[in-house]
């Protein structure tokens, strides 16, 4: 549920580059968005394409195949890096092995498609354009379903998510819906507060022939400054800024730590057309005008 936010709610988000909203979404929301992930992993399982499965999602190797690159337009399944033996085959059953489903969910599913352009969500766009902390033509570019599988959830190195997301100016606003308690055993969210005021140090995108590079600007490691740890119940809603640097540990607990992410863009920036994450047809505006 979206309640207008306070001065003090803004002024947080400017000061910090995330913020927390507790109790955004409901229970029974977050209970349909579980199963309607599983019920897409049953789907996928009896499907000749989960046999042939092996894309790894990993923070560590970038190295991406096309079954990622052309991901943004589609729904697609990575695999945990530790779901695999050295040879690169999973080796424990499907549904433990999952990392991430991605990256058009918010688009393709009816399910997730319901849940990403709900009256709140647009209340909230809205009420962030207005007070110019997010974009002001919001466009759904990308969604993620995170599993963080118990045991062997990887980590997720310390990024910003304008690398992966880049426009000109930046303008990409991250939206973590915690769908299960986030706690640091099992790998919640952490993030450099107020780092939404450095430059970006990098941007991953596409080389020319096929794969994927990094182009550097600033080689500086980020500051070495205590994490916030954000632990969160289910229902908790964060906002992070496109600069934020922000960091998940593997997960070695016995819970998973499912969450949904939404990334806007601001549809009046520019979006190259070396980005990773390419599509044929434009990224779904949110209209702000709430629907009665
Ligand atoms: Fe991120």
């Amino acid at each position: 549920m979206h309640r207008p936010l306070s001065a003090e709610q803004c002024s947080r988000f400017e000061q910090d580059g995330f913020l927390v909203l507790e109790n955004f979404v409901s229970r029974e929301q977050c209970r349909a968005l579980l199963e309607r992930a599983q019920q897409l992993l049953e789907q996928f399982a009896c499907s000749t394409e989960a046999a042939a499965l092996n894309s790894v999602f990993s923070t560590q190797n970038q190295d991406r195949d096309e079954y990622f690159l052309e991901s943004g337009e589609a729904i697609r399944f990575f695999l945990e890096e530790e779901a695999c033996d050295a040879q690169g085959q999973r080796a424990r059953p499907l549904e433990q092995s999952i990392n991430k489903i991605g990256h058009a969910l918010h688009e393709l599913d009816p399910v997730f498609a319901e849940f990403s352009t709900q009256t709140a969500i647009r209340q909230l766009l809205a009420d962030l354009a207005q007070h110019g902390l997010g974009p002001q033509r919001p466009q759904l570019l990308q969604s993620m379903y995170i599993y963080k599988q118990p045991g062997i959830g990887g980590e997720v190195g310390l990024h910003q998510d304008a690398t992966f997301l880049y426009t000109e100016p930046q303008s990409v606003l991250g939206l973590w819906f915690a769908l299960e308690d986030a706690t640091l055993e099992n790998g919640c969210l952490q993030a450099l507060a107020g780092g939404h005021r450095i430059a970006m140090k990098q941007r991953y995108k596409r080389d020319g022939s096929g794969g994927t590079c990094f182009e550097q600007f600033d080689a500086s490691p980020f500051p070495d400054q205590e994490l916030s740890c954000l632990e969160v119940p289910a229902g908790t809603l964060i906002l992070l800024h496109g600069l934020l640097p922000h960091y998940s540990a593997a997960n070695r607990s016995a819970r998973s730590r499912q969450a949904y992410t939404l990334h806007c863009i601001d549809a009046n920036a520019h979006y190259p057309q070396d980005n990773w994450l390419q599509r044929r047809w434009p990224a779904p505006e949110l209209s702000l005008k709430p629907q009665a």
